[in-house]
C-alpha cells in the first residue's frame, strides 16, 4: 500500500471545512492540516440556517480554505491523490457546492473522487484523537440532526441499535435554547447558562427512559420546556427570554439534565446488551461537558473506556470527512475514477 493523500471537503450545513489527510503505508491516517469557516454568525439574525445563504457562502469560502490547507501542510494540489466530499445528509444546495468543487478538482487533476456519509465522518472523528478507539465499540452519535446508538465492528460495518423517533438531542438543546432567548444554534450557550443553574429546579420528563429499547424521543421534552417556561413567564409577568437570569439558568440546567440523563442511560443499556467495553461519542452534542462527565463517571465504574473526538472536531469539519474517506480507502474501498458526474443525498 503506497502512501496516499486525501483532500476532504465538508459543506452539508453551515460550516465549510477542508482538510488534508495522509494515509501512511501502515497505521491510522494522519491529519496534515484542516481549515474551517463557520457561517453561524450570518444565520443568527434569522434564528436558524437559511439554505440559500449557506450555499452562497460555501461557494465563497471553499477555494480559499483549500488554498489555506495546502499552504499549511506544505503540499500542492499535485500531491492530492483522492478528493473526498460529503455526499449527504444535509442541505441539497450546500452539499452540491462541496460535491461540485470536489469533482471539478478531481477532474482537473485526473484523480478519483469519493463521496462520504456525513455521519460516518462524525462516527470516525475520534480516530483523529491522540487516543483512538479500537473496534468493536458502541457509538452514541449525537448531532444537530441525528441521535443514534450503533454497534460498530469496523469501517463500514455499522448496525443501528436505536435512534430518535422524532427530534434529535441537538434539536432538543437548540429548540429549548431558543425558548430561553439564546441565539442559534444554542446548544453550547444553553449548557453554559446551565452551569449557574439548579438541575433539579424543574421536573421535566425523561422520554422513553424505561422503554426497554434503545430508541429516543425528545419532542415531548421540548414541549415540556415550553410549558414550564410559559408558567415561569406568567408568574413573573414577562416573556420567556426576559425571565430573571437565575430562573433562566435553572430552566437551562433542568433541560440539560433531562437530555443528558436519557443519553447516558441508553448508552449504558446498549453497552450492557452488546457486552462491549468501549463507547465512542461523536457529533456536536458530544462536546457537552455534563454528558462527558456523567458518561466518564458511569463508565469508569464498569471498566468501560469512553472515546471522544477532540472538542473542536465534535461539530462539523473537513477533517472528519477526509479521515472517513481515508479509512474507507485503507479498508479496500475504491474511489471512482471514470466519471465526475455527481449526485448528493440530502436525506
Ligand atoms: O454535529 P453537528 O455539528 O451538526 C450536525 O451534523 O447536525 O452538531 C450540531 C449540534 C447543534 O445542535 C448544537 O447546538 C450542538 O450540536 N452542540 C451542543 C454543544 N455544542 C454543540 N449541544 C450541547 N452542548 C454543547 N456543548
Ligand atoms: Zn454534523
Amino acid at each position: 500500500f503506497k502512501e496516499v493523500c486525501v483532500l476532504g471537503i465538508e459543506s452539508s450545513c453551515d460550516e465549510t471545512g477542508v482538510a488534508l489527510v495522509n494515509i501512511p503505508a501502515q497505521g491510522l491516517p494522519v491529519l496534515l492540516a484542516h481549515a474551517l469557516y463557520s457561517q453561524i454568525a450570518m444565520h443568527q439574525a434569522y434564528g436558524g440556517v437559511v439554505p440559500e445563504l449557506a450555499s452562497r457562502d460555501h461557494i465563497r469560502r471553499v477555494l480559499p480554505l483549500t488554498e489555506e490547507v495546502l499552504a499549511d501542510s506544505g503540499r500542492s494540489l499535485a500531491d492530492v491523490d483522492v478528493v473526498a466530499f460529503t455526499r449527504g445528509p444535509g442541505l441539497a444546495g450546500a452539499l452540491l457546492v462541496g460535491a461540485g468543487v470536489a469533482c471539478a478538482l478531481a477532474a482537473a487533476l485526473g484523480k478519483p473522487v469519493l463521496g462520504v456519509h456525513h455521519l460516518e465522518g462524525h462516527l470516525l472523528s475520534p480516530f483523529l484523537s491522540a487516543d483512538p478507539p479500537q473496534f468493536p465499540f458502541v457509538a452514541l452519535l449525537v448531532s444537530g440532526g441525528h441521535t443514534q446508538l450503533m454497534r460498530v465492528d469496523g469501517v463500514g460495518r455499522y448496525q443501528i441499535l436505536g435512534e430518535t423517533i422524532d427530534d434529535a438531542a441537538g434539536e432538543a438543546f437548540d429548540k429549548s435554547a431558543k425558548l430561553l432567548g439564546l441565539a442559534y444554534p444554542g446548544g453550547q450557550a444553553l449548557s453554559q447558562l446551565a452551569e449557574q443553574g439548579n438541575p433539579k429546579a424543574y421536573k421535566l420528563p425523561r422520554p422513553l427512559l424505561h422503554s426497554g429499547d434503545l430508541d429516543f424521543s425528545f419532542a415531548g421534552l421540548k414541549t415540556a420546556v415550553m410549558v414550564q417556561t410559559g408558567k415561569c413567564a406568567q408568574a413573573q409577568g414577562c416573556a420567556g427570554p426576559d425571565l430573571p437570569p437565575g430562573v433562566l439558568a435553572d430552566l437551562a440546567a433542568s433541560t440539560q439534565a433531562a437530555i443528558v440523563e436519557v443519553l447516558v442511560k441508553k448508552s449504558l443499556t446498549a453497552l450492557k446488551q452488546t457486552g462491549l467495553k468501549r463507547l465512542v461519542v461523536a457529533g456536536g452534542v458530544g462536546a457537552n461537558r455534563l454528558l462527558r462527565e456523567q458518561l466518564n463517571a458511569e463508565c469508569a465504574q464498569l471498566a468501560i473506556k469512553v472515546h471522544y473526538p477532540e472538542l473542536h472536531l465534535c461539530t462539523d469539519n473537513g477533517a472528519m470527512i477526509a479521515m472517513a474517506a481515508a479509512m474507507r480507502l485503507q479498508s479496500g474501498e475504491q474511489a471512482a475514477t471514470q466519471t465526475y458526474g455527481f449526485d448528493v443525498k440530502p436525506r
